[in-house]
């Protein structure tokens, strides 16, 4: 194989960690992203015991941050001269209402923030490579959400639910809008299944029991939830396809509402702005 890299972010737990396992075995040079050192050092040795491919970073970033992602993505662009894959997979469910310290809800700043400055920032040295692609992991849990322009931070009201359904709606509005400006790159997005995983962490929340009762009712295993991550990330028969949405590697169709151009426009400028925004401020 030549030479490739891919950067994971989420790659210190549950399906990040299974498809970074994976994609290492197959030779890359692995990226790995995670806010907590400890989980970043076992997700390494695991990574090398499994593939005994020591190619392997590991960044310590607490992507709920806009200004950390953009330094992140500085950091990626001084190591590598070509990235010719980037799997935006870091993400969860808050509990609370939390705002962070830039102003942002904090699901919706980890979970399509997060994905929107790594992926813009990072889009010119995935067009060096000859095969780049950006795959997103989305969720089907955005089946039913729209998205409230007025309650983007919690202005008006907090559901934990709603925050990540709606939070998983952009990713996949994100997804389609820029695969429509790209013949370059393809970029894709995916349901990865119910997935016993540690999503919700220990908070107990009613999205930890949703996720552990799909994962009890459908079974996926932490393996097969990285499928369609793996196979967006490295396979030749999706070499060029683009703007799909996929669930266990075949494409599906996502929500009516995710369809709605108008509203890709509406999300795409939303993170645009928030992004200056933020990034403007010293
Ligand atoms: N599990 C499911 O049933 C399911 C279903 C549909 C979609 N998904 C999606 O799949 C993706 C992976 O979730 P998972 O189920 O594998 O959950 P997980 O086991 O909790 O793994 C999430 C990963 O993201 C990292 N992460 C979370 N917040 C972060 C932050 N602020 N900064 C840096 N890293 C952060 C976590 O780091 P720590 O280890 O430090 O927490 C972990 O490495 C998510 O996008 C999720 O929405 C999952």
């Amino acid at each position: 194989m030549q030479h490739k890299n891919i950067i994971i972010t989420g790659a210190t737990d549950g399906i990040g960690l299974a498809a970074a396992k994976s994609i290492a075995s197959k030779g890359y040079h692995v990226g790995l992203v995670g806010r907590n050192p400890n989980k970043g050092k076992k997700a390494i040795d695991e990574i090398i015991e499994h593939s005994g491919n020591k190619n392997l970073d590991f960044f310590e970033y607490d992507l709920s941050l806009v200004k950390n992602v953009k330094t992140l993505a500085d950091q990626i662009k001084q190591k590598y001269n070509k990235i010719d894959v980037l799997l935006n997979n870091a993400g969860g469910a808050n509990k609370n209402k939390n705002i962070t310290s830039e102003g942002l809800e904090k699901t919706f700043a980890t979970n399509q923030m997060n994905y929107f400055v790594l992926t813009t920032e990072l889009l010119n040295i995935i067009s060096e490579s000859n095969d780049g692609r950006i795959v997103n992991v989305a969720s089907n849990a955005h089946i039913g959400a729209e998205v409230d322009y007025a309650n983007i931070n919690c202005e008006k009201s907090f559901s934990a639910w709603t925050s990540y359904c709606v939070s998983k709606l952009m990713n996949i509005m994100f997804t389609y809008r820029l695969a429509s400006m790209q013949d370059k790159v393809s970029v894709n997005v995916l349901h990865p299944g119910f997935v016993d995983t540690n999503i919700a962490g220990n908070e107990g929340n009613l999205i930890k029991y949703i996720v552990k009762f799909g994962a009890k009712m459908f079974a996926r295993t932490v393996d097969d939830g990285a499928d369609s991550s793996i196979y967006l990330s490295t396979s030749d028969e999706v070499k060029g396809v683009s703007g799909k949405y996929f669930f266990k590697c075949k494409e599906i169709r996502s929500s009516r509402a995710s369809y709605d151009k108008e509203d890709w426009q509406k999300v795409w400028d939303l993170c645009e702005n928030y992004k200056d925004e933020i990034l403007s401020i010293k």
